[in-house]
C-alpha cells in the first residue's frame, strides 16, 4: 500500500485525489483540505507558504509516503516549502505535469491560462509557454472557486460567471484549467466553445497531476488493507460533508483537525 498525501485550499483536491486512486487502484490517500482558510487564491504567497508548511508537516507525520499538491495556488509560491518539509520524500505539484505536456508537443494557439490571482500574477505558466514560443493569454478568474466550493456547479450564478470570463479571454485554441477547482465545470466551459463553434482543447491541470501521481507509482499498487484513505479538513461543517460527497463520488468520513489553525 502506497500512501499519497495530497491536499488543497478546499475540497477541489478530491478530485485529484479520486482520479488517482482509479489511475492507482490500491492507493492510500490522506488528505488535507484546508477549509478553514479557502480561498488561498487571494491570499499572499508568505501566507500560503505558512499554511503549506503546517500541512505537509501534518501529512508526513500522518504516514504520508509522497505528497501531491493538488492545488495551482500554492504549487506556484510554495513547491520549495513543501519540498523542504517533505524532505527525500518525492512532491508533485500540479503545475509541472501541465508545463510537460505542452512542452512535449504542440498545442493549438492562442494557449488561454486561467487560475487564481495568486496563480496568475506569479507568471509561472506564462513564463514558461512564451518561452517555448507558445503565444498566450492568461486571466484570473477569483470567483469561480467560493461559487464551486458553494457547491453551485450547476448554477445560473457560476455560468454567468463563466461567460463573462471566457468571453473576456477571447478566443484560443487551448484552455488550460490551472486550478484543480474547475474540472467540475467541464461541461459548461464545453458548452460556452461549442455554442460560438471553436474547437478548443481543454487540459485539466488536476487530471494532469494524477495522472503524473500515478505514473511514479508504477509498478501498479495492489490492494492491501493495511491502510485506509483518511481525509481531514481545517474546519467541518455538515455543508462540506455534502460537498465532500459531491467532489469525491460518494459519501466520505471527514475528520476535522486544527493542525493549520495558525491565523
Ligand atoms: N484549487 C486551487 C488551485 O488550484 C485553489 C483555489 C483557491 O483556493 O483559491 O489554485
Amino acid at each position: 500500500m502506497r500512501v499519497v498525501g495530497v491536499f488543497d485550499s478546499g475540497l477541489g483536491g478530491l478530485i485529484t485525489a479520486r482520479l488517482l486512486t482509479v489511475r492507482a487502484p490500491g492507493v492510500a490517500i490522506h488528505y488535507y483540505g484546508d477549509t478553514a482558510h479557502l480561498p488561498y487564491g487571494d491570499k499572499s504567497p508568505a501566507q500560503i507558504r505558512s499554511y503549506v508548511r503546517e500541512i505537509v508537516r501534518f501529512l508526513v507525520e500522518a504516514g504520508a509516503e509522497s505528497i501531491a499538491i493538488a492545488c495551482n495556488t500554492a504549487s506556484a509560491v510554495a513547491v520549495d516549502v513543501a519540498q523542504a518539509v517533505a524532505g527525500s520524500l518525492p512532491v508533485f505539484d500540479a503545475i509541472s505535469p501541465a508545463l510537460k505536456l505542452l512542452s512535449s508537443k504542440t498545442f493549438p494557439e492562442p494557449i488561454g491560462v486561467v487560475g487564481t490571482y495568486t496563480t496568475i500574477r506569479s507568471g509561472i505558466y506564462g513564463e514558461h509557454l512564451r518561452a517555448k514560443g507558445y503565444e498566450v493569454k492568461e486571466l484570473a478568474t477569483p470567483v469561480l472557486v467560493p461559487l464551486i466550493e458553494e457547491g453551485w456547479v450547476d448554477h445560473p450564478a457560476t455560468e454567468a460567471a463563466l461567460r463573462t470570463y471566457l468571453d473576456a479571454l477571447g478566443e484560443v485554441g487551448t484552455l488550460l484549467l490551472a486550478c484543480t477547482h474547475y474540472p467540475l465545470l467541464l461541461s459548461p466551459i464545453r458548452r460556452y466553445y461549442r455554442e460560438r463553434g471553436w474547437n478548443v482543447s481543454i487540459l485539466s491541470t488536476a487530471a494532469l497531476l494524477a495522472d503524473a501521481v500515478a505514473e511514479a507509482l508504477a509498478p501498479p499498487v495492489l490492494g492491501s488493507a493495511e491502510t485506509a484513505s483518511t481525509f481531514w479538513v481545517s474546519d467541518l461543517s455538515p455543508r462540506f460533508l455534502q460537498l465532500a460527497a459531491h467532489f469525491w463520488g460518494a459519501p466520505l468520513e471527514l475528520r476535522e483537525s486544527s493542525a493549520v489553525m495558525l491565523s
